[in-house]
């Protein structure tokens, strides 16, 4: 996949954001991707916005500047952390925005066709890193060919809720001693045998949870997150509202304590539980199974 070929990614939760985040003056997504949400809330704004879009994977900035073209009074789109929204804003001269969006994870876009190893249906190189790997990028290679076993068990145990993390570990760490771990099949054969038969052939995929580990530890995506949660409220608006979609509960945890801890000082959330996908919804989209919406509206 290059540049040029159109985003694969169906965005989760469309209407419900769009309806959320209503008209928006000054639109930040953190999370570009295919750019479909940002398309929407442009298109639904008339195109009488400002529109600034980051992501950390460049691809993405690539393909939806094209996409965007003339669909808002400023587009700007800067390959770039979320974590570092103030330095983006500021290089702009942007002091507020009125709504914000982090649709949280990976696209299907990076999932199917970055060839960066974050799908186990794949045979790639076991990078794992949203943006471009060089040769000296910290990718999920040098956590299971250099890290302890504790600690590579800690990961997958933590960030994936992996039941069978210390066996996962111990077979790695086995393998490693006879062969540096490189690819996506050489990981999925290790996991597959690391576990019983039984979750071999289970409703999930027995890899899924060390890959989401993985992937979580190699982009320090709960890090990111603490920060963009912090930096896009502090750049809120009065009255602007801030909408995050996560996908798995150590994300939604760390949202839900975040607006809990905003409402105390006087913020308001838009609805008490989390807004999920419509079952028409999760029958085309099974990626929106799992996704969650909360919105913040600062005081
Ligand atoms: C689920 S996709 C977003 C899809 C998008 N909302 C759309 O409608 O197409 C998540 C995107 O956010 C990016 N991303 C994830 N964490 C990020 C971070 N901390 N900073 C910037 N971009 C990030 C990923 O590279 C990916 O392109």
């Amino acid at each position: 996949m290059t540049e040029s070929t159109p985003s694969i990614h169906t965005p989760v939760l469309l209407h419900e954001v769009v309806e959320g985040l209503g008209t928006p003056r000054v639109y930040l997504d953190g999370t570009l991707g295919g750019a479909g949400h940002m398309l929407a809330i442009a298109q639904h704004a008339k195109g009488k916005l400002t529109v600034i879009g980051l992501d950390r994977d460049p691809a993405a900035i690539k393909r939806a500047r094209a996409l965007l073209e003339g669909k808002a009074e400023q587009v700007i789109l800067e390959h770039t952390d979320f974590r570092n929204l103030d330095l983006a804003l500021d290089a702009h001269s942007i002091k507020e925005v009125d709504a914000i969006l982090l649709d949280l994870g990976i696209s299907s876009d990076e999932l199917d066709a970055s060839g960066k190893g974050f799908s186990f249906l794949r045979d790639e190189p076991l990078f794992m890193t949203m943006g471009n790997p060089t040769e000296q990028t910290f990718t999920a290679k040098d956590i299971v060919n250099t890290w302890e076993e504790e600690t590579i068990a800690d990961v997958i145990f933590g960030y994936g809720e992996e039941r069978y993390a210390r066996r996962i570990a111990r077979n790695i760490v086995n393998y490693r001693a006879k062969k540096l771990i490189e690819t996506t099949f050489e990981l999925g054969e290790i996991i597959k045998m690391s576990v019983p038969g039984m979750y071999r052939h289970g409703k999930i995929h027995p890899a899924t949870r060390t890959f989401q580990a993985l992937r979580i530890a190699v982009n320090d995506e709960l890090g990111a997150l603490k920060s963009g949660l912090s930096k896009g409220y502090e750049r809120l608006a009065s009255g602007g509202r801030m909408a995050v979609i996560s996908f798995h509960s150590l994300e939604d945890r760390i949202v839900k304590d975040f607006n809990k801890a905003r409402v105390a000082e006087g913020a308001t959330i838009t609805t008490k539980k989390p807004i999920t996908a419509s079952p028409e919804e999760r029958a085309v989209n099974p990626r929106s199974r799992s996704a969650k919406l909360r919105i913040l509206v600062k005081p």
